[in-house]
């Protein structure tokens, strides 16, 4: 009996270790032949319906030239598009293009911090870069994040596309897209324009409308590049 007991601790003490180890999650999209014939899912492994999705093809651009020639393409060839990231943490089906022929497109490799400008506390990253590594690099020059959900393996991209946020009562609150000074996204564009256009969005520039539509877009309304810049905090070392 108590062996039994033994065993039974055993089991659940293995089963917690593997649970509770601190290897990040899968990778959510995986193509069977040479980014072709992929599936894509969420970090759990499942979303709500059970279902997993499919693409016909996967890429992932490492600049925003690859991104533009990608989007073009795509366009051309009248394809659907949906943009993953490293983990894609989000529980609704965001990411699945409509049918079986759509594309992915990763911010795997969009992974740079691009440069930090310590005067004017602003930070520029590509969008595919983690909440680690931007409040990791922003410390390195005594900056810091002041809201954040929680955790670490989100990427710029996607938590800009959720709206998403921590909490405070402080300042202009805890969403981060609000603290996003400019960005530049890629969208499907027409034939005359080689099918695809690049936009530079900004808080109180000429696109100032665009940039509060487009910051919250559910990644439907292009794919955010290479460039966003935070109003950071003089980090407080305690
Ligand atoms: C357990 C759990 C706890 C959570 N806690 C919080 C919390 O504390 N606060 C909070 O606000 N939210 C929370 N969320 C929601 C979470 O913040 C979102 O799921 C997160 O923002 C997703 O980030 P991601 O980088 O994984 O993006 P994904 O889930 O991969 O993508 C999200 C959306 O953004 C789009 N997207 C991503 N990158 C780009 C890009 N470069 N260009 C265009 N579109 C893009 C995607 O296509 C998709 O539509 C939680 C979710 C879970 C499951
Ligand atoms: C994979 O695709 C690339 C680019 O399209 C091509 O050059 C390469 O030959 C392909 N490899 C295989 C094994 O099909
Ligand atoms: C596509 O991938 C599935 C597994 O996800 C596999 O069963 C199928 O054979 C693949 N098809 C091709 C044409 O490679
Ligand atoms: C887009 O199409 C052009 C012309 O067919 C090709 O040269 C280019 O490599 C393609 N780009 C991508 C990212 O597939
Ligand atoms: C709040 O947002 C406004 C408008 O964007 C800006 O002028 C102000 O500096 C912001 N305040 C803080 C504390 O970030």
């Amino acid at each position: 009996m108590i062996s039994r007991s033994v065993l039974i601790l055993k089991w659940v003490f293995l089963l917690i270790t593997i649970l509770a180890n601190g290897n990040p999650p899968e990778e959510p999209v995986k193509c069977s032949n040479n980014f072709t014939n992929c599936t894509i899912t969420n970090s759990y492994g499942a979303f709500p319906d059970r279902s997993t999705c499919h693409a016909a093809e996967a890429a992932y651009p490492s600049s925003e030239e690859d991104i533009v020639s990608i989007v073009a393409n795509a366009t051309r060839e009248k394809r659907k598009m949906r943009v993953a990231t490293r983990y894609s943490h989000s529980i609704p089906k965001l990411v699945c293009p409509d049918g079986e022929d759509g594309l992915i497109i990763s911010t795997e490799n969009l992974n740079r911090i691009v440069n930090i400008d310590t005067e004017k506390m602003l930070v520029t990253v590509e969008s595919g870069v983690t909440l680690m590594q931007l409040i990791d690099e922003a410390a390195k020059s005594g900056l810091a994040l002041p809201y954040t959900p929680y955790w670490l393996g989100l990427t710029i991209g996607g938590l800009l596309g959720t709206g998403a946020h921590g909490s405070t009562l402080l300042g202009n609150g805890s969403a981060i897209h609000d603290h996003v000074v400019q960005m530049r996204i890629v969208t499907p564009g027409s034939q005359e324009v080689g099918y695809a256009t690049v936009r530079t969005l900004e808080e109180n520039g000429e696109l100032d409308g665009e940039m509060m539509a487009a910051k919250v877009s559910l990644g439907v309304l292009g794919v955010i590049s290479q460039v966003l810049m935070f109003k950071l905090n003089i980090g407080v070392v305690l």
